[in-house]
């Protein structure tokens, strides 16, 4: 019924409008347990799969399975039940800032083509005290919750360490997981704090104000030295793991689908096979120099069995997916 029915409707619409239907479409579902069964008997064609051969222990969280939802697709918290009652072992929600931002002006998010996506939507996020407030439904269900934490436009880098520690302290209660985002490619500057001093005083605060998992999410277009410094700091710091990756603002990529977007800002995601390659490769990278020292959650155009399987191949041990769910 989605797909012959509900999608080609949703594809007339503009593509942000139409996640933002179907997103809050699944948190009214929340509202009654009929509701979300329903949800649930319709996504899994009977009922969720629980099987313990699925079970992962992701640096202490224990996961039903190894997918989790992406950071991007629920930003503020809304539809987290839903999402897990459709399968996915937990979500990460957010980037998550300290204070409410609207992001760049729309339109901002485009199909390039089916299941390809580019956006910029520049960290639109209502507010760490507002998904504090949404994600108080969640209190007692034991989903597994990554929280993305992002820094407002305006904050200068020496400020990021705090920008990302308060968010941190102030959803602590809420977090199994924290994702330390310095890969966006639509705030300027922010991908600079991948760079080795500035990535360890943003480590250090966060360190001090939370004892949950701290992953750090890193982007394709990173060199492999620049990908081992930040292997040294998530070493030396005793970080959980490293999310690779976040999308990739690569031109030559962008320009595939036309040339008016080769000089648009913006990551592209979802499924391009050189987005999905270059990807696996850091993946691939950094388990190389690590092996199981740290947790690699995979990210970056999984769409089915198979591209699942190539991560973790390559050495993923959680995957999360983002543009693939629509
Ligand atoms: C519309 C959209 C918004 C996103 N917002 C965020 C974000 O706020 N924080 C973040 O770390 N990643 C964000 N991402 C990146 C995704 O989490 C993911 O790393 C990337 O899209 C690659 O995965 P995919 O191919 O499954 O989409 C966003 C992606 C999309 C498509």
């Amino acid at each position: 019924m989605y797909k012959s029915i509900i999608r080609p409707v949703l594809d007339k619409l503009d593509s942000e409008t139409w996640h933002n239907i179907v997103r809050e479409g699944m948190h009214i579902t929340e509202t009654s347990v009929a509701s979300l069964k329903l949800l649930e008997f319709l996504a899994c064609s009977g009922n969720r799969l629980v099987d313990e051969k699925l079970n992962v222990n992701l640096s202490g969280i224990k996961l039903e399975n190894p997918l989790l939802i992406g950071a991007g697709w629920d930003k503020s918290g809304r539809a987290v039940k839903a999402l897990y009652s459709i399968g996915f072992a937990g979500v990460e929600i957010g980037s998550v800032l300290e204070y409410p931002q609207p992001g760049n002006p729309q339109p901002r998010q485009f199909m390039l083509n089916p299941g390809v996506c580019l956006n910029w939507l520049g960290f639109n996020s209502p507010g760490m005290k507002t998904v504090g407030y949404y994600l108080s439904r969640y209190k007692n269900s034991e989903i597994p919750l990554g929280i993305s934490l992002g820094i407002n436009k305006y904050i200068e880098p020496k400020d990021a360490p705090f920008a990302n520690a308060v968010v941190a302290e102030y959803l602590d209660d809420d977090a199994s997981y924290f994702a330390i985002n310095v890969s966006s490619p639509n705030t300027p500057g922010l991908r600079k704090l991948q760079d080795k001093d500035n990535l360890i005083d943003i480590v250090q605060a966060v360190s001090e104000v939370t004892e949950k998992p701290v992953f750090v999410k890193i982007a394709p277009d990173l060199t492999n030295q620049a990908v081992d410094d930040v292997i040294k700091v998530v070493i030396d710091h005793g970080l959980a793991g490293i999310i690779a990756t976040n999308s990739t603002n690569n031109p030559s990529i962008k320009a595939k689908y036309g040339n008016e977007w080769e000089k648009q800002d913006g990551g592209v995601s979802g499924d391009d096979g050189d987005f999905r390659m270059i990807s696996t490769i850091k993946i691939e990278h950094i388990y190389k120099q690590v092996g199981d020292k740290i947790d690699i959650i995979g990210v970056g155009g999984i769409k089915d069995t198979e591209t699942a399987l190539e991560k973790i191949r390559a050495g993923a041990k959680v995957l999360q997916i983002v543009t693939g769910l629509r």
